[in-house]
């Protein structure tokens, strides 16, 4: 079988989802490290974010392959939820009523992940990279009307990462699946591994919004 043609069936699909998929979840850890400098203050926030773009082109290179994992996931997900509509609609409702919630909302919970992701990229990553106007970078996180200056901003993080955590549940189990850990002795462990990427993860990021956005006003 040619690549194009293995890349373009089903359990291709599927396997390029669980790479881009897995790949994305490392990059969380990186960035929510990086994101909780803000708990340290402004200084070691601003001075973690020059260092970064100091990088330059590399994290050019970074962003285009971030973003082409974004899509492709996006892309193949579309496809498999469409081919698995109609394969239900041949088959019998019985299998609907087995799938497990999160699986069965992956399709809704990636929606809301990708318009979270549409509405991150305009707002801090164009202002950090485009439209600083003279603002620190920590201000536009915590201050600004775009970041958590705005509850309603808070809100919409905490709502969208929650539904990222419970996307990642669905997904990581499923690439378990695909990459042939389930069924194995490694399967213990992988689920181990795998909740600190859709629990503690999503969990860190959360506090951000929850902290910046509501209990440093109220404290
Ligand atoms: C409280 C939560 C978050 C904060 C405060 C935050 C902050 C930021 C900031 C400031 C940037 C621009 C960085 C720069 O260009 O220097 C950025 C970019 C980005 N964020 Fe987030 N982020 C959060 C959550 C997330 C989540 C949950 C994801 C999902 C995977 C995510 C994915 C990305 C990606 C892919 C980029 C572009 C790559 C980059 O520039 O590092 N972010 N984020």
């Amino acid at each position: 079988m040619s690549i194009i043609k293995l890349l373009t069936s089903s359990v291709g699909r599927k396997i390029l989802m669980a790479i881009t998929g897995l790949l994305l979840s490392f990059f969380m850890t990186f960035h929510l490290f990086g994101n909780l400098f803000l708990f340290v203050g402004e200084a070691a926030f601003n001075g973690y974010v020059e260092k970064l773009h100091k990088l330059g082109f590399l994290i050019r290179i970074a962003e285009f392959f971030l973003v082409l994992f974004v899509f492709s996931h996006a892309y193949s997900g579309i496809l498999l939820w469409i081919k698995n509509r109609k394969a239900k609609k041949v088959v019998s409702s019985y299998s609907k009523e087995n799938t497990p919630g999160a699986a069965k909302y992956a399709a809704f919970t990636g929606s809301i992940v990708f318009i979270f992701l549409a509405t991150h990229w305009s707002t801090f990553w164009y202002k950090f990279n485009f439209d600083l106007g003279g603002m620190s970078y920590y201000y536009v996180v915590t201050e600004s009307q775009v970041g958590f200056g705005s509850p309603l901003v808070s809100i919409f993080y905490i709502v969208a990462i929650a539904l990222l955590g419970y996307h990642l549940k669905h997904g990581i189990t499923s690439a378990g699946q695909t990459l042939g850990i389930v069924g194995t002795k490694y399967e213990k462990t992988y689920n181990n591994i795998a909740a600190i990427f859709w629990f503690w993860i999503p969990l860190g990021f959360i506090s951000i919004p929850v902290w910046f956005g509501f209990l440093v006003r109220i404290i």
